[in-house]
């Protein structure tokens, strides 16, 4: 029975009472005693991670676990040999895995179903390698995807990891100016695309956006698109190539081995927000990044072979990345993948795959949780969900309403609730649970094994337990990111600056006297709008560029559903009036230039912006006046 999910997320910094695991998720678990297992990996967090390490396939061994000689640099299993696809396709295809399924999708139109084997997967991987191989990518080479949640999208980052090259994914909804500067940053020679993708029964038109971002591109010189829509796009003859067509040609055709690297290689580069109007590429490399991705999807979501993990992100993000493509695939389980969105055609889309495919374990985000529960238990209950045993959560924090109706109606009190936080950054979990450890509604958890966690003020220094202050991380983990692609300066300036010898997360937290961490929020310049990174600056550079718009700033604001809600103040251009029209106006050109996701939810039009002598927009004056509080002290001169 859940007994705590009344209390709010205000009243964190006292000390609440436990949900206690059920039963029968913590028997069947890999890890049973958590404390027993937390003091051995911290006892000695290097022996920890390297015996975990060597559950998985490496064809050199590394004579030094973790070199910290030239911190932040860190370096993981240094001198090892290994490609995460060794471990993640090819030593399945040698046991009785072979056979089982990998990946099952199911498309918008839930009658289009494609299933792949291990050993199917490793067939479409190596045709896909095959190709990009033969037009000329190879080791170190940036290939950029830019597909839908269909499984072309998995091949082709097995495929780009397979031969040595970096796949650098770009959501399939952002903008063609945001895909030219992440194309242009990363020099890419090829771009995979589709024709289009499928959103609420239309077609999202992929390859104009394409057509439109590569057009002046100096570096792309072929583009592979994968038909998905069937709708009609422009094909440039030189350029273009349909990937059905590609797969005819001998030169798809036929094995094609496994590039051996150094595990610090690079894997993949994945832009992401920051508080600068320019992404950061955030760069992973091949052991480690399979190591960390490994042990805690393994060990958090208790991957046994029967089950049929669900996790709804996109490969566009991160946790698509780690626990879409490739964790499960390194657990050797069965992931299912869908393309759509949870309410269409009706609220109860996903409880009807998770009822037709058996999912067992299933991992989404907040603002879909909120979403959902909004239409109600009725579509919920229309359904047997009996085949689910976990549901996990990320994105930013579920709140303990949220948290209830999940426990409650999803998971009929049966299944533990596994609240992850981790970043972009940090590659894989960082503070979680297991499933035979006490939850506490609205907490994340405890640090993973191997890691410690710290709750510092301004100065570095720990606050007391229940009192607010910022993230940070004690040890270097095997996934965390390398540097940022090319700006190893602003790698160290972003994270390690601020706390010397710490990893400084830009989010504000609280732990409480059991040693549960509860997230609070970002403190930097990043907004989370439906658990998706926004940067502040990237809003506003998309607003200053319409033609009515002589400066901007975007702060966010709390929302039931998407967490938080993008609001702008926005100066005009004298004699411009604001009116509806402009707003929607304004909006349309946000998400056209930057992203839907980035649209602003609301706006005022001040005649000029509150700042600091230095120049600094006050955005704090801003909120509070969006939100029709006290505008506080304006003489002070510190800009949040
Ligand atoms: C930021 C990172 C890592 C996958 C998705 C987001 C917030 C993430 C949680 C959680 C509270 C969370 C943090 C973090 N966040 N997970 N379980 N509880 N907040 O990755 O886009 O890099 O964003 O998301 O603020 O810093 P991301």
């Amino acid at each position: 029975m859940a007994r705590t999910h009344k209390q709010s997320a205000s009243s964190a910094s006292s000390n609440r009472s436990f949900v206690d695991p059920p039963a029968q998720a913590a028997d069947n678990a890999w890890v049973r005693d958590w404390r027993a297992l937390e003091e051995e990996a911290l006892g000695d967090p290097q022996g920890y991670w390297a015996r975990r390490a060597e559950e998985l396939e490496w064809s050199a061994p590394w004579h030094t676990v973790l070199d910290d000689t030239e911190a932040p640099f860190y370096r993981w299993f240094v001198g090892a040999r290994t490609n995460i696809v060794s471990s993640a396709v090819d030593r399945h295809l040698g046991t009785a895995r072979k056979n089982k399924l990998a990946l099952i999708w199911v498309g918008e139109d839930t009658s289009q179903v494609r299933t792949f084997s291990y050993f199917a997967l490793g067939r479409e991987v190596e045709r896909m390698a095959n190709i990009l191989k033969a037009m000329g990518v190879g080791k170190g080479d940036v290939v950029t995807i830019y597909l839908p949640r269909i499984p072309e999208v998995v091949f082709t980052m097995l495929a780009c990891a397979k031969i040595g090259a970096i796949h650098s994914v770009v959501f399939a909804g952002y903008s063609s100016e945001a895909l030219t500067a992440r194309i242009d940053d990363s020099e890419s020679t090829v771009v995979v695309t589709a024709d289009g993708s499928w959103v609420n029964g239309r077609v999202f038109p992929l390859k104009d956006i394409i057509d439109e971002a590569v057009r002046f591109s100096p570096t792309v010189h072929n583009v592979i698109v994968v038909r998905n829509t069937g709708s009609e796009v422009t094909m440039d003859p030189i350029r273009d190539h349909w990937y059905h067509e590609l797969c005819k040609m001998p030169v798809a055709k036929g094995r094609c081995e496994t590039l051996q690297l150094d595990a610090e290689d690079p894997l993949f580069i994945l832009y992401t927000s920051g508080s600068t109007g320019q992404p950061k590429a955030v760069l992973h490399s091949h052991g480690g990044y399979m190591v960390g991705t490994y042990v805690t999807l393994h060990d958090c979501f208790d991957i046994h072979d029967e089950d049929r993990w669900w996790c709804t992100s996109d490969p566009g993000w991160i946790t698509g990345h780690s626990y879409l493509v490739y964790g499960p695939l390194l657990c050797g389980a069965t992931a299912f993948m869908y393309e759509g969105n949870p309410t269409y055609p009706y609220p109860d889309r996903w409880w009807d795959l998770i009822e037709r495919y058996g999912i067992t374990s299933f991992y989404t985000a907040p603002t879909a949780i909120r979403t959902l529960m909004r239409f109600g238990e009725a579509w919920v209950r229309r359904h047997d969900l009996s085949s689910l045993r976990l549901l996990g959560s990320v994105g930013e924090p579920l709140n303990p309403e949220a948290w209830a109706w999940f426990h409650q109606v999803v998971g009929q009190e049966r299944c533990p609730i596994i609240d992850t936080w981790w970043q972009t950054e940090t590659g894989m979990f960082q503070i979680t649970t297991v499933p035979s450890m006490p939850m506490k509604p609205g907490a994340a958890g405890r640090p993973v094994f191997g890691q410690e966690a710290a709750v510092v003020d301004e100065d570095g220094n720990e606050v007391p337990d229940g009192v607010e202050g910022n993230l940070v991380l004690r040890h270097p983990w095997p996934s965390m990111m390398r540097t940022l692609y090319r700006d190893p300066q602003r790698y160290v300036s972003t994270y390690w600056e601020k706390y010397p010898g710490l990893y400084h997360t830009g989010d504000s937290a609280r732990r409480d006297a059991d040693g549960w961490f509860w997230i609070i929020g970002r403190t930097d310049d990043i907004i989370k709008v439906s658990g998706h990174r926004l940067g502040t600056a990237e809003v506003e550079s998309a607003l200053v560029s319409h033609p009515s718009v002589v400066e901007a700033a975007a702060v966010g604001l709390p929302h039931e559903v998407k967490g938080h809600a993008v609001h702008v103040s926005v100066v005009l251009l004298p004699g411009t009036e604001p009116t509806r029209r402009l707003e929607a106006e304004l909006r349309e050109h946000v998400a056209a230039t930057l992203s839907p996701i980035a649209k602003p939810d609301s706006f005022d039009f001040p005649e000029s912006l509150p700042k600091t002598r230095s120049g600094k927009i006050l955005r704090r004056v801003l909120r509070a006046r969006a939100l029709g509080q006290d505008e506080g002290d304006l003489t002070t001169l510190d800009a949040d």
